[in-house]
């Protein structure tokens, strides 16, 4: 707990924050806010969350808040790099962090367009030969469903740490051992121009074409398959990437970063007042783990290789579910004067014990919902000295209720503890619905749209001007 968040104890200010009518922003088209538009899959379809927010959107904030070549975006959750490439694309410079290395390494490839295609396509096509060549000698063909029963003397397979990581049946043995055999191609014969292009390739074969995941949109395990063509999946992969940096040649685009860091300790990465804008969708209390979602390729690809590491993997995260708790934590306390957010803690646990819930997860869910709000205090806090006065910031976020049907308004909770922190609340975009699966209700995915107006003494905040601080509303869209 840091000095200045002992000053920090966060007020409730109670606002009516501003919802902005049906407009421009406003998706009240589900199908289309979800989906990744035809003309959107270069860069972004390397590799992405599923769910993640579509290009179209970040899009829509950049016009909006009127950002041109001298400025820069920052996303401080970056995930897939979303915000990133589009805003490159758009000759707007860009920095992210992102705490999950798998996400920050498939970010940082997204933005590498350097890489010569040609040369890519060839030397990918010599590993597949090497791979191809090597499995066929096994008695393996790579493109054609094996016949008969599964080789078991050849077989590679994890070892019992790193098995102990994925999720049980997530890739059965033989497309493992195939995977398996064109990493060791890929790694013998390594060339650092086209290594990572070429595992990003693989992460995202794995996940939708080689592996048994489903994504539903949490991952599962769905069918498994006994085989899969594994060198001919990442070949594919290779391909779309090579016709994408075919597109980019000779053109030159703005300056783009990547920090494997944790948007609670910005300062460290980002020089002071350099930020003009933000857009972003932070984690939200709703139970995903990211790193579950990107364990498969984690592991297969070295990111995560023992218990011990994916621990200090969560650690690093802000806390939006209850696996990712720990002894010590105390994010908390950036809003144990919160009174919304007290309030809110203390009717899921008397749900809970009037139910007679009783399992780990239950009794963690109280603490959860504040460690969440105080990691987005935190934040919040420690970005402004790196917003430039006049910033605008969009935070893309999820309400909850689907756990003992407590509703949680994320984004107006979220909004509320921004302004106990200086910002101002300048409106709250409806993004999409989506329908949850306990109670059948319709929750809300918003926009909260934010300005950094500067204000040197508000930082650090004493606690008396959060408190005191009056709410000053923009315009809403229409
Ligand atoms: C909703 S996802 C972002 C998706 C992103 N918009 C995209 O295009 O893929 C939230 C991301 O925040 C990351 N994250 C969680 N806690 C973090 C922290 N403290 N610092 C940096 N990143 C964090 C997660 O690993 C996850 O990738």
């Amino acid at each position: 707990m840091t000095e200045e968040a002992l000053q920090l104890p966060l007020a409730f200010l109670g606002a009516n924050l501003p919802e902005s009518p049906p407009g421009s922003l406003n998706r009240e088209n589900n199908g289309r806010a979800n989906k990744l538009d035809s003309q959107d899959r270069a860069f972004h379809d390397w590799y992405r969350f599923v769910l993640s927010y579509p290009p179209h959107l970040v899009r829509d904030y950049l016009e909006d808040f009127g950002l041109n070549s001298t400025h820069t975006v920052l996303d401080p959750f970056c995930g897939t790099g979303t915000t990133l490439v589009e805003s490159r694309l758009n000759g707007i410079k860009a920095v992210g962090l992102e705490a999950n290395p798998l996400a920050h390494f498939a970010s940082s490839v997204k933005l590498d367009w350097e890489v010569d295609p040609d040369e890519l396509e060839e030397r990918s096509q010599d590993i597949a030969h090497l791979a191809v060549q090597n499995l066929s000698e096994q008695g393996i063909e790579d493109n054609q469903p094996f016949e008969g029963k599964t080789p078991d003397r050849v077989l590679k397979a994890l070892n019992s740490e790193a098995a102990g990581l994925i999720l049980t049946d997530s890739i059965s043995s033989l497309p493992l051992h195939k995977t398996l055999v064109l990493l060791d191609s890929l790694n013998n014969h390594r060339d650092e121009r086209y290594y990572r292009h070429a595992r990003l390739a693989l992460a995202n074969a794995l996940v939708y074409r080689i592996s048994n995941l489903h994504f539903g949109p949490e991952v599962g395990v769905r069918n498994p398959k006994s085989d899969a063509p594994v060198v001919a999946s990442w070949m594919s992969e290779i391909r779309k990437m090579v016709s994408d940096l075919r597109l980019v040649q000779g053109t030159t685009y703005p300056y783009a970063a990547v920090h494997l860091a944790d948007a609670r300790g910005i300062g460290r990465f980002v020089q002071p007042a350099s930020v003009d804008a933000v857009i972003t969708s932070p984690p939200y209390p709703n139970e995903k783990d990211y790193t579950r979602t990107t364990r498969l390729e984690s592991v297969l690809l070295g990111f995560v290789n023992t218990k011990a590491e994916l621990r200090e993997l969560k650690r690093g995260l802000i806390r939006s579910n209850t696996r990712g708790v720990y002894k010590g934590d105390d994010d908390d306390q950036w809003v144990a004067q919160h009174l919304e957010i007290q309030r809110i803690a203390e009717d899921i646990e008397m749900r809970r014990i009037e139910l007679g819930k009783t399992s780990g997860f239950e009794r963690m869910y109280a603490r959860l919902t504040k460690l969440y709000f105080g990691g987005m205090a935190r934040h919040l806090a420690d970005m402004r000295p790196t917003l430039r006065p006049g910033a605008q910031l969009a935070y893309v976020v999820g309400d909850q209720a689907s756990y003992l049907r407590i509703m949680i308004r994320t984004g107006q909770l979220l909004g509320d503890i921004a302004q106990a922190l200086g910002y101002e609340v300048v409106r709250i975009d409806l993004f999409r619905t989506r329908l949850a699966t306990a109670t059948r209700e319709q929750l809300r995915e918003e926009v909260v749209v934010l300005r950094w107006n500067g204000g040197s003494a508000c930082y650090p905040c004493r606690q008396k001007d959060t408190a005191i601080r009056s709410v000053s509303y923009g315009s809403s869209k229409t």
